[in-house]
């Protein structure tokens, strides 16, 4: 057998066991089920902290949808594009899986709605134009998008399946994209046409500021992982290759995945390099004393990746902010006391906070309350201050 590396992480890629995560497949399952009984179904909405794994979250959730013949397409909302792109690549990429024929006259319908090209999306042989209101400006007109939704939904139906938007980094969309993608799917209840969107911890709140419909979606959080989850996460993937990990080998990878997907791809794909790359020696048993080798790579890359690109991101205001949080503790700290930290009041620097949360770096778990969003973010900041690290 050839001498290769299950794991893989890194924003997006697959992991090979999907851990933890069976509430979430049964939401979209009976988001299906629903809609194939001539059922309503709420829009689903996933959010949590960069690295919790809602991209591929929205991946299986397209897979299974696609599988079941439906209408689906992905798309990563961009600050600047507007929600017609999404929508426009969405269809095409949903009208390509479909093959050609079904639901093609709702896409020329689309076209003719939309008027003159602004935007032309294309996915293998099918090319969609769709005109954007005025020209220039990328952005659907609010009735646009709810007859968009309605006629869509009526297309699916008529074909006998569903259509489903999966949009990912929701929290970039602008107030008044988000609220015309809400009064779309309102529009469109009853039909079978639905979204599912994943986005940053802050994604209800500003979902409940542009909308009244706010309050009729399926909130769900994509949250740490418990302990048996990581063991399957880090166990799966080798007991395919007839390779084990000791018992003390998996405690003391639980304990350094702290609960953190990225993590576990992390630490489990440098585990494998120090055990040598064993999928072509079934019956390997993986040591701690190979996981505790892993520790320093692993270590390294996120030195030199993640927690660099984080920190480097941040503005000279800010990162007197992280430092005055890495002061402070590891964990939980209350939002004055990192201001006092700083020697001024928690109005003042309140603007740095809210740049730090809008950028995922760090959180807020509860009212007032702060923590770093990746776990070993204090502590690499702490040692870039000691002078431990090349900057
Ligand atoms: N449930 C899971 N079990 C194991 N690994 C996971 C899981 N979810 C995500 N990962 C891994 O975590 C990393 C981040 O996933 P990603 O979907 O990009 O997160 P997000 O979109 O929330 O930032 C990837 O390397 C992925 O393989
Ligand atoms: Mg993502």
């Amino acid at each position: 057998m050839a001498k290769v590396n299950p794991y893989c992480a890194g924003a997006g890629s697959r992991p090979p066991v999907l851990a933890g995560r069976s509430r979430q497949l049964a939401m979209v399952e009976n988001l299906a089920n629903q809609f194939e009984g001539k059922r309503p179904a709420e829009n689903i909405v996933w959010t949590g902290l960069r690295g919790m794994g809602k991209t591929v979250l929205l991946r299986e959730a397209l897979d299974h949808l696609r599988d079941r013949g439906w209408l689906a397409g992905y798309h990563e909302v961009r600050r600047s594009a507007g929600l017609g792109a999404s929508v426009a690549s969405v269809l095409v990429q949903g009208n390509a899986a479909l093959g050609r024929g079904k639901l093609t006259r709702t896409l020329s319908w689309l076209r003719e709605l939309l008027g003159a090209a602004t935007l032309t999306s294309s996915v293998g042989e099918v090319t969609v134009k769709l005109g954007l209101g005025q020209p220039g400006r990328v952005g659907l007109p609010e009735d646009a998008l709810d007859a968009l939704f309605v006629r869509l939904g009526e297309a699916a139906a008529d074909a006998g399946v569903g259509a489903v938007l999966l949009f990912d980094e929701l929290q970039l969309i602008s107030r008044h994209d988000l609220s015309a993608l809400l009064h779309a799917a309102q529009a469109a209840e009853g039909l079978p046409v639905a979204f599912v969107a994943a986005g940053l911890p802050d994604l209800p709140g500003q979902i409940s500021a542009a909308g009244s419909y706010a309050e009729r979606l399926y909130y769900d959080r994509v949250d740490w992982l418990r302990p048996p989850d990581v063991r399957e996460a880090v166990a799966g993937p080798a007991a395919e290759f007839r390779v084990h990990y000791a018992p003390e080998a998996l405690d003391l990878l639980v304990e350094l995945v702290a609960a953190y997907p990225f993590f576990a791809q992390l630490y489990a794909e440098e585990t494998w390099k120090a055990a040598g790359t064993p999928s072509d020696r079934p019956g390997t048993v993986i040591t701690s004393a190979e996981v505790r080798t892993a520790e320093g790579p692993a270590r390294h890359r996120l030195d030199e990746g993640l927690y660099r690109i984080r920190f480097e991101k941040a503005s000279g205001g800010e990162r007197a902010y992280l430092v005055a949080m890495a002061t402070i503790a590891d964990g939980r700290i209350p939002s004055g006391a990192v201001a006092r930290q700083l020697g001024r009041s928690v109005q003042e620097v309140s603007s740095l906070r809210e740049r730090l949360l809008q950028k995922g770096i760090i959180y807020s778990p509860a009212h007032n309350v702060l923590e770093f969003a990746v776990p070993g973010f204090a502590g690499y900041i702490r040692r870039r201050l000691a002078g431990e690290l090349e900057v």
